[in-house]
């Protein structure tokens, strides 16, 4: 079951070659509880690995590469709603385009986001106006000192922009297995997200009365206007986070770019990293193998298949650019290996 010097080229989306020292892919709970134990023997550090579209390999993978493929899942009526339980190793979109399919909306706006659902509570995933956590019920996890199964609530997880528990604390701590969401009987179309209103608008829909099949082709349309589809132009989506700034800077920037784009987060602002970026000069630009993508200046690329280390150097370079033009710190959204 368990495979040694695997190259993980086929398992990220940015398409870096590196090795993990060994890899297993599980496709039961039982499987998954093995693995667990045997790199526990060996003191190996473990990489669960879902679609790979959020991770970014810098080197090879001293530990045990987990490939989390548990499949299923059920769609359950209930007295206001449907109650979704979905295996970690299902693919997400697949997953929104089952639910949109049976006429069933809230999910519509997460669609054509790539990778598994056990990742999507990992950075509790969000598009155009809602995240996961607006859908969240529950989930399950295997703890990995021990094996055992944990299940964890909302609130345990910690939900916040790009965030949950499993970045902070329990880091590293627990395999998801399971996640459970619910979607209410009554459903309202969110389509306040500017480039979705403005896409509507041109289409002439009318928004009072959409399905949530509607807003998921809209959403779709959106994303391949803009996003490079992986298969490709490697890539892991937006690089950085939008960062969070308090309204004393929002007020100081927009005063000096009255075109900066930022949208109200609280009493603070979240900036579009994407103009900044854009704004700083970095869109389309090509450093060997890799590069900003030229219709999203957010995503980074790696046409050339280069290594993770000349991704992290680019990344480094627009931090440093993107703070001395003003003053704002960005950080990635993927997580770097090892
Ligand atoms: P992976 O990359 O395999 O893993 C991501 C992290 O989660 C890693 O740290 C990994 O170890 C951990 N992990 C994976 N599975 C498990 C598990 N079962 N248990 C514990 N830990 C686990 N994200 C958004 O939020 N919104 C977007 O709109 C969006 N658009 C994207 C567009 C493109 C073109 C791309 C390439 C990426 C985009 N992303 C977006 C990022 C990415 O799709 C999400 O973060 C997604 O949830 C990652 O899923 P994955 O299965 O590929 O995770
Ligand atoms: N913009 C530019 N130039 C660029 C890119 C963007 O000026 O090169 C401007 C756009 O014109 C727009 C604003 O920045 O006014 C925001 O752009 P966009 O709507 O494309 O969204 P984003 O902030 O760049 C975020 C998420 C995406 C998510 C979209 C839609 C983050 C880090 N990224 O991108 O998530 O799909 O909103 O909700 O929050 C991901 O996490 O991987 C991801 C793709």
């Amino acid at each position: 079951m368990i495979e040694t010097n695997i190259d993980l080229q086929p398992h990220n989306t940015l398409a870096v070659s590196a090795r993990s020292a060994h890899f297993a892919r599980v496709q039961t709970l039982e499987q998954l509880r093995e693995a667990l134990a045997f790199a526990r023997e060996r003191q190996l550090p473990i990489l669960p690995l879902g679609g790979g579209s959020n991770i970014v390999l810098t080197g090879d993978f001293p530990g045990l590469a987990i490939q989390v493929d548990l499949r299923g899942f059920s769609l359950i009526a209930g007295d206001s709603g449907y109650s979704v339980e979905a295996a970690a190793g299902e693919n997400w979109h697949q997953l929104v385009m089952a639910t949109v399919q049976k006429g069933l909306g809230g999910l519509e706006n997460l669609a054509l986001i790539p990778g598994k659902i056990g990742a999507a509570p990992i950075q509790n995933i969000g598009a155009y106006g809602i995240e996961l956590c607006d859908r969240f019920v529950s989930l399950q996890a295997m703890e990995v000192v021990s094996g055992t199964l944990h299940e964890f609530s909302a609130q345990d997880c910690a939900f916040s922009y790009r965030d949950s528990v499993f970045k902070g604390s329990l880091r590293d701590k627990y395999i998801i297995t399971q996640v459970n969401l619910y979607l209410p009987g009554v459903w309202q179309a969110h389509v306040d997200y500017p480039a979705l209103r403005q896409y509507l608008a041109e289409q002439n829909w009318n928004a009072n009365a959409l399905t949530p099949a509607q807003v998921a082709q809209a959403v779709i349309e959106i994303r391949n206007s803009k996003l490079p589809l992986p298969d490709r132009i490697p890539n892991a989506g937006s690089f950085f986070k939008n960062p969070i700034v308090d309204n004393t800077s929002y007020q100081t920037l927009k005063a000096e770019h009255p075109d900066l784009v930022a949208f109200a987060a609280g009493d603070r602002w979240k900036l579009a990293a994407g103009w900044l970026i854009d704004r700083a000069g970095w869109r389309g630009i090509r450093r060997n193998a890799v590069g900003v993508h030229e219709l999203q200046a957010l995503v980074l690329i790696n046409p050339g298949r280069g290594a993770g280390s000349e991704v992290t150097q680019l990344a480094e370079e627009i931090v440093e650019d993107v703070h001395a033009k003003f003053g704002v710190s960005l950080e990635p959204e993927p997580r770097y290996y090892p």
